[in-house]
């Protein structure tokens, strides 16, 4: 190596870095710049965004220097016409190269693993005892559970998660078949649901609207399916909400007597196509999955109803409806529909729904 190839070389060295500069300040201007994630909906989530656009500003001059060495040296290092039966230069280890390209990634990753650990920190931490919510959060193939405890101490699940803005709400996650993973992407939050654990997480919801809650994890055939909704309500709708909820539920567990009239007086006339096309707060509405003319759905999650339920008595629908896996209709997999509409409808809400259902499909 004479001294004419040093000189180039180190111009070209130069040039090398001066566009992996240039190139490393307009990466991390796009990765700033791009929207990566939804809204910022609980207290967590600006303290995750922030830990993220650090991680984006140190690795984004990471993978340009990675880069242009790669790239440096392919093309200086490359083997020229005539050199084909040479053995390359003998070189030896560069103990201060060596030192350096160890300690800057070195120092690099303790100093963003303990930036990383005082956020998680920080988001964990609990608020004042007797200042959260609970919510008993249960994932199966394919559905999401969501168990509260009422003022009076009373229990009831719902299909639809409800929080309260603006209060700190901490989710006990739980399995009862395999791995599903709790999610709702405006909060910035996630965890695995494994069977025989328990996990969690708490956030405080900043925004009142409606969120999706997500199966994050491969589950099987209805995982794309395992999508509910998270309500976040003002303190005063959520109050209103539980005390709804409570005394439904304890109208709703009373035996069923009299058929329809047990589910309580004000239940008496159940619209059974707003209940197919709505939902009713708790359970999912029909229409999100079943196609029905009558009712103007048009979801192909589940099988379309006009043909599968033509002609099928009430019986039959209501066992399709409370026991859906009972008999699984040609193209659909077993379980992927909820199975536990009969505890999320009303014994009167379902008498409603199939007689709906039963005059709708009626040829
Ligand atoms: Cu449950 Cu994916």
């Amino acid at each position: 190596m004479g001294g004419e190839t040093r000189k180039p070389r180190r111009e070209a060295m130069l040039l090398t870095a001066a566009i992996g500069l240039v190139l490393s300040a307009i990466g991390i201007v796009i990765g700033l710049w791009i929207d990566w994630f939804p809204i910022q909906g609980s207290t967590q989530a600006e303290d995750i965004d922030t830990l993220w656009d650090v991680l984006v500003i140190c690795s984004v001059p990471v993978f340009v220097g990675v880069t242009a060495v790669v790239l440096f040296s392919a093309r200086e290092f490359r083997q020229k016409p005539g050199e084909e039966h040479l053995d390359g230069p003998p070189i030896h280890g560069n103990t201060k190269l060596e030192i350096v390209w160890t300690a800057i990634p070195a120092v690099m990753l303790i100093a963003l693993c303990g930036y990383a650990a005082v956020v998680l920190s920080n988001i964990e931490e609990a608020p004042a005892s007797g200042q959260e919510d609970r919510v008993a959060v249960t994932g199966e193939q394919f559905t999401w559970t969501f168990e509260y405890t009422a003022p009076d101490g009373k229990k009831f699940s719902t299909n639809q998660l409800y929080v309260e803005q603006g209060k700190s709400v901490k989710f006990d996650v739980r399995s009862k078949d395999v791995i599903h993973d709790f999610w709702v992407p405006q909060w910035r939050l996630k965890i695995d649901a494994v069977p025989g654990v328990t996990t969690g997480y708490r956030v405080t919801p900043t925004r009142t609207g409606v969120y999706p809650v997500v199966c994050a994890e491969l589950c099987g055939l209805g995982h794309a399916f395992m999508r509910q909704s998270a309500h976040v309500l003002t303190p005063a709708r959520f109050d209103k909400w539980m005390t709804d909820m409570a005394a439904k539920k304890a109208a709703g567990a009373a035996p069923a007597a009299g058929g329809t009239a047990a589910a309580g007086g004000e239940t008496a006339a159940v619209d059974g196509k707003a209940l197919f096309t709505d939902g009713n707060g708790d359970a999912t509405a029909c229409g999100a999955c079943h196609t029905l003319a009558d009712a103007g759905t048009e979801a192909a999650t589940g099988p379309n109803l006009d043909e599968v339920l033509a002609g099928q008595d009430a019986a039959a629908i209501k066992t399709s409806i409370i026991d859906p896996n009972a008999e699984i209709s040609e193209g659909f997999g077993e379980g992927i529909m909820p199975p536990n509409y009969g505890e999320t409808l009303t014994p009167a809400e379902i008498d409603a729904l199939v007689k709906y259902i039963a005059d709708a499909t009626k040829k």
